[in-house]
């Protein structure tokens, strides 16, 4: 597989080659550089595939056996302890034959007599060359088109309308299922969220970034309501990962360049692969949901996702580009996308509303702009999963409502809901810096479990 992604990847080194060596002139030592520069090239590409791929295979193996002997050495009803590692090593089982059938498809698919050129050109022509439906000359050929349109406006075209979220339960599963994400709008409460929005800018006042929004009834309050939602569209009982997210972007601190807790998570991503977010028949075991606290809009740092139907990587997680949705290339660090941008879908929406999709759907939070800069965006994220699902080996246990329930009702002390905070913390610490001065502060030693 890692030598079939090179492979795919020769023809843009190949091109850079030619046009170095054209740039090179004849010079045969030159041109003998710049083949070897492209050998490394290749070789670099195969090694770095070949070695993300094992790790990310490897990790799936082992979460799997973890989880299979960890049931056989805890649960104490042997039958109960077996048809459940039988259920574990189905599902795992079932992941495999699917990628199976994905290898089968892309082994052989390089064909060295085609070329990207050659596609273009053949599929430009076919479409000059198509159907002509009328005669282009004529003006009355092109106002009986629109005639023959039926629509409310005086041009015939209907005025742009997002369809209607669907509301029953089931028309929902199907639409998260066949799109890879959902909007559902106003099943959250939206007083609580508002609450939630003067909490952290308060929180903003006082120096404390908005993950501390987790020490307060409100947001909590939002994360059950969650809950119930998440639990219908996974179709069964819940746990809540810890990885709590919250964000109140702003513009100024960006625009200087700074990384600070709870900025806008920028770039392209997945947060799992398609077997680490779904069960073997292609229902979700996770889901990422996302609760705007304020009104959200493409001016104040609304999130971005993929349509799975945009997506052709959504389901192939044997790929390279699966995860690596982009790449930065050697030229001067541009970024390529493994993604069609074009495809790429604004989820503005008001306090109240849930914006949800799959582990493995494609998504970033754009920045915000100046002119959303006097209300930036406020939002919380969260990640359930189906509570019979295996969970990654190395990953911190999730939370089940009880826990969360016990931890809240402590009384008199922030101890148990700042650790809530610490473990939030140590996530996302890829996308930002945690200032020293604030881990002193909290007792935390720092270090996150993902
Ligand atoms: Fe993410």
């Amino acid at each position: 597989m890692a030598d079939a992604t090179a492979k795919k990847k020769v023809p843009t080194l190949m091109a850079a080659t030619l046009l170095g060596a054209r740039l090179g002139g004849s010079n045969p030592k030159e041109q003998v550089k710049l083949k070897v520069r492209m050998e490394k090239l290749k070789e670099s590409i195969v090694r770095e595939a070949t070695v993300r791929e094992a790790e990310m295979r490897d990790k799936e193996e082992k979460s799997a056996i973890i989880a299979a002997i960890d049931c056989l050495e805890t649960t104490k009803d042997q039958e109960e302890a077996i048809d459940r590692c039988f259920d574990i090593l189905r599902e795992r089982l079932g992941h495999l034959y699917r990628r199976e059938e994905q290898f089968k498809a892309v082994r052989g698919a390089y064909d060295e007599s085609s070329s990207d050129e050659e596609i273009d050109e053949k599929g430009e022509g076919e479409g000059a060359r198509g159907r002509v439906p009328g005669d282009v000359g004529d003006l009355g050929y092109w106002r009986g088109l629109l005639e023959r349109e039926e629509g409310p406006g005086s041009d015939g075209v209907r005025p742009a309308e997002e369809p209607a979220a669907p509301s029953d339960p089931l028309d929902m599963r199907r639409e998260l299922r066949n799109r890879g994400f959902l909007r559902v709008r106003g099943s959250l409460p939206s007083e609580k969220a508002s609450a939630s929005k003067a909490i952290v800018c308060k929180l903003r006042d006082a120096g404390w970034p908005p993950v501390f929004c987790f020490l307060y009834d409100a947001p909590w309050d939002l994360v059950k309501a969650s809950w119930g939602q998440a639990e219908l569209l996974l179709g069964g009982p819940c746990v809540l990962e810890p990885s709590l997210a919250a964000f109140l972007l702003d513009h100024r601190r960006s625009t200087g360049g700074e990384r600070y807790v709870g900025q806008n998570f920028a770039l392209p991503h997945r947060d799992y692969t398609y077997s680490a977010s779904t069960f073997s028949d292609g229902e979700p075991k996770i889901l990422s949901v996302w609760v705007p606290l304020n009104e959200v809009t493409t001016e104040n740092g609304c999130m971005y996702v993929v349509p799975r139907e945009f997506d052709e990587n959504f389901d192939k997680d044997g790929t390279y580009e699966h995860m690596s949705v982009q790449t930065t290339g050697g030229m001067k660090d541009r970024r390529f996308l493994n993604f069609p941008i074009n495809g790429a879908k604004p989820l503005p929406g008001q306090p109240g509303d849930m914006m949800c999709w799959f582990g493995n759907t494609i998504h970033w939070g754009a920045s915000c702009h100046s002119a959303g800069a006097a209300d930036p965006r406020a939002s919380i994220a969260l990640v359930f999963r189906r509570a019979d699902a295996v969970q990654e080996f190395d990953a911190k246990a999730c939370l089940t409502r009880q826990e969360v329930e016990r931890r809240l009702a402590e009384a008199g002390s922030a101890e148990e809901r700042l650790g809530f905070v610490k473990d939030a913390l140590g996530y996302f610490e890829h996308w930002y810096d945690v200032p020293k001065g604030l881990r002193e502060a909290i007792g935390d030693a720092g270090g996150g479990s993902k």
